[in-house]
């Protein structure tokens, strides 16, 4: 059993939006965006059942900042998990993931994977990875590259 870090959650016998998305909220005012003042929180449900959240960290030399989603992917695949099968990220206006962030998920995700595009009320929509990423680059080409 891996040791769990303070804001990851053993996961529900089953981790639905509204889960991932009151998870995410419980980072919301971890967010350092002293610059922005845009908070972002994410929380993703790995392979293994475990949620790991994410929020938004800036820095003073401003394209060091790192986006909330990527903070928690980076979290759960450096504790072990292997895949992702949901994320839901959570902004004061209910705002998209990034293109940078995107191309992350579809590394550890399919395109068949939801997310769960929530505002601070809880508030939602639902898209899927591939609707969000569509024709994306994947480890799936690197490999017919290598068998030539
Ligand atoms: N941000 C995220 O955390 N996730 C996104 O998908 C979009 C943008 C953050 C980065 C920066 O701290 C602030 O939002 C404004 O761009």
């Amino acid at each position: 059993m891996p040791r769990l870090v303070s804001t990851d959650m053993p996961a529900p016998p089953t981790v639905g939006p509204q889960d991932l998305i009151k998870a995410a909220q419980s980072v919301y005012d971890n967010a350092y965006a002293p610059y922005s003042h845009y908070r972002v929180a994410a929380a993703v449900l790995a392979d293994d059942g475990t949620v790991y959240t994410g929020c938004n960290v800036e820095n003073a030399v401003y394209p060091l900042t790192v986006c909330a989603e990527r903070v928690a992917i980076f979290r759960a695949i450096s504790d072990g998990a292997h895949k992702i099968v949901a994320l839901a990220v959570v902004t004061a206006n209910g705002g998209s993931p990034c293109g940078a962030c995107r191309q992350v998920m579809r590394e550890f995700g399919t395109d068949e994977m939801p997310i769960y595009v929530a505002d601070v009320t809880g508030a939602y929509r639902t898209h899927t990875l591939g609707e969000l990423l569509p024709e994306s680059f994947s480890s799936d080409d690197l490999h017919v590259a290598e068998a030539e």
